[in-house]
């Protein structure tokens, strides 16, 4: 069977990435690992990728956005970025949000992506996996992999039962709820948050004893079984 190539961006330590990293070792999935890139400098999941052989590079974001806080000029964004066009596409703002800030938000995004795109189209690559990447994509970025109508190419975990708790605390948000039943689901990325086609779940039981700590510990195992199983459903169907 053909192996499909995978890019993959991080934010933090990486256990997910360990886990598909096994996976395609152990050639429990038909897929190689072509890059890691990641928001941020220096974390345990950037080592992880270096230590099994895979290309790894680095888009600060967070340098990126605090430049651009004394304004940012025409100059400064790509010249293929057209801010009315990725406004009207986006669905990442409620109506009502103050313009300047959708504004901010679309135009120091597009800077990053764009170095982001920078490195990933050096690559032949298949589909694009987030695996605890933490910052959201605007339609700048996913339309410039997205090239083939109506075939998504990047998929998400997020650490909760979608469409409950999206967001960026899916466990803590599950927790301080009170549920019984916690979860991950992987699902494609589209204009909106964490609101992409659903592609697997898995769910666990919440005991009454459970800390927040016992509800990631057991939502982390679920997600290290479900990531390379949703990669290889992709794989089949390529
Ligand atoms: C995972 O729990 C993943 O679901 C979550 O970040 C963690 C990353 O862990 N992702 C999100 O919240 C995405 N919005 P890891 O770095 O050990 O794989």
């Amino acid at each position: 069977m053909k192996k499909i190539n995978v890019g993959t961006l991080i934010s933090g330590g990486g256990t997910n990435l360990q886990a598909i990293i096994d996976a395609a070792q152990s050639n429990r999935i038909s897929a190689d690992i072509v890059f890691t890139g990641s928001d941020n400098p220096g974390v345990k999941g950037l080592e992880r990728a270096q230590h099994a052989g895979i290309d790894t590079f680095v888009v600060d974001y967070s340098k990126i956005i605090k430049s651009c806080k004394n304004g940012i000029k025409e100059d400064d964004l790509p010249t293929d970025f057209n801010f009315e066009e990725i406004k009207a596409k986006q669905k990442l703002f409620k109506a009502g949000t103050p313009s300047g800030q959708v504004a901010f938000f679309l135009k120091t995004r597009a800077i990053a992506e764009k170095k982001l795109l920078g490195h990933i189209l050096e690559y032949d690559m298949d589909l694009l996996v987030l695996a605890g990447f933490m910052r959201v994509l605007t339609p700048y970025f996913i339309d410039r992999i997205n090239t083939l109508s109506g075939r998504h190419r990047i998929m998400n975990i997020h650490p909760a039962l979608l469409p409950s708790f999206p967001g960026t605390d899916g466990y803590g948000d599950t927790f301080r709820y009170g549920c019984k039943i916690g979860g991950c689901t992987v699902h494609y990325i589209d204009y909106g948050e964490d609101t992409g086609p659903i592609i697997g779940q898995k769910a666990f039981e919440i005991e009454d004893k459970d800390t927040l700590e016992d509800v990631k510990r057991k939502g982390l195992a679920k997600e290290w079984e479900l990531y390379p199983q949703c990669i290889q459903k992709f794989a089949d169907s390529f």
